[in-house]
């Protein structure tokens, strides 16, 4: 089946809000709730913003009463890592009871298909790479510890209660909508390729590289970094797939991994400016090094790819 309307839980962040513009672009209407809390009305340009918190279960049943969506996409988390090793309650209560009352309110109003981000450190430092989906789940962080406990838990309602679910187990998500509408755009930013894009044009001065006694070709940590528009593209084929019945879970990343030390390397190219960086400490909660095995999710490596799953 093609799902037609999406209620698109945390559309005004970084992700979700790519994910709104590709499904306005496949001919969907995405219907985002999202409590700016982290996101930005400014990043909803593609269909209405119902201002919400996914904990609030009245909040979410007004919002799907009203819209009927045939399916529910749910970007809203906390996603920092280092931030969930200082506040894990906070992570456990966005990032696990916020999708269990998610569920609860969907399965309540006959809503049955969910598109759930998942991410690659559920499975902590690998025993293999590239990374495929059968690995131990072992995280290193609360993070992936939340996001772990969310796939468990929609296994088991999917088996009890009939949710269809697509866990798609992001890797690194980088760039922005080729167009320029939106981007990416936390604060504060703690991620790799826009800090060093920061420092690269003078704005907050030198970053911090954390870590060069990793055990990696150079010592810093080895990452998948993979367009925000195929993610959202992922989404939508996601949500047509599991509609007919069934569950995915899925890693979403390019399959190469580049050392943090190669990404400063390609920021100098592209901007044509040193990147000034200091060497910092590990952050708590960095797994070593994480790339996926793309045999399930191919993509291709050509600019803004397209993207079946086999
Ligand atoms: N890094 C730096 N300096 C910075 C920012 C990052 O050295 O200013 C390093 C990190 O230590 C890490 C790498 O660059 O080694 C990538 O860090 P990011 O913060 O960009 O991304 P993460 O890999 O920590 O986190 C991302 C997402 C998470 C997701 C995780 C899975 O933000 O949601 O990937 O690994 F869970």
């Amino acid at each position: 089946m093609m799902v037609k309307r999406v209620l698109v839980a945390g559309g005004a962040g970084y992700i979700g809000s790519h994910a709104a513009k590709a499904l306005r672009l496949a001919g969907r209407e995405p219907i985002v709730f999202d409590d700016l809390s982290c996101g930005h009305a400014h990043a909803v340009k593609w269909g209405p913003l119902v201002r919400g918190d996914i904990r609030n279960a009245d909040a979410l049943l007004a919002a799907i009463r009203q819209y009927k969506p045939d399916a529910v996409m749910n970007f809203a988390a906390r996603i920092e890592v280092g931030e969930g090793e200082k506040n894990p309650s906070h992570f456990y209560d966005n990032n696990v009871a916020g999708v269990l009352t998610l569920v609860r309110t969907m399965l309540e109003e006959g809503v049955t298909n969910l598109v759930f981000s998942s991410t690659c450190a559920i499975y902590g430092d690998p025993e293999r790479l590239p990374l495929t989906e059968d690995l131990p789940k072992r995280p290193v962080s609360v993070y992936g510890r939340t996001k772990l406990m969310c796939e468990q838990m929609l296994e088991d309602i999917s088996r009890a209660h009939g949710l269809n679910f697509a866990a798609l187990r992001y890797f690194n998500a980088a760039g922005a909508d080729p167009d320029g509408e939106i981007g990416e755009e936390h604060d504060p930013e703690t991620h790799l390729i826009p800090n060093a894009i920061k420092a690269a044009i003078g704005m907050g001065g030198p970053m911090k590289l954390f870590g060069t006694d990793y055990p990696t070709p150079d010592g810093t940590c080895l990452r998948d970094y993979v367009h925000v528009t195929d993610l959202a593209e992922a989404h939508i084929l996601a949500a047509d797939r599991i509609s007919n019945g069934g569950n995915l879970q899925l890693n979403l990343g390019g399959g190469e991994g580049r050392t943090v030390l190669q990404v400063l390397n390609a920021v100098e190219k592209a901007t044509g400016r040193p990147v000034p960086h200091t060497i910092a400490p590990r952050r708590p909660g960095d797994a070593v090094a994480l790339y996926a095995d793309t045999t399930k999710t191919p993509f291709q490596h050509s600019g803004i790819r397209s993207l079946e799953f086999t």
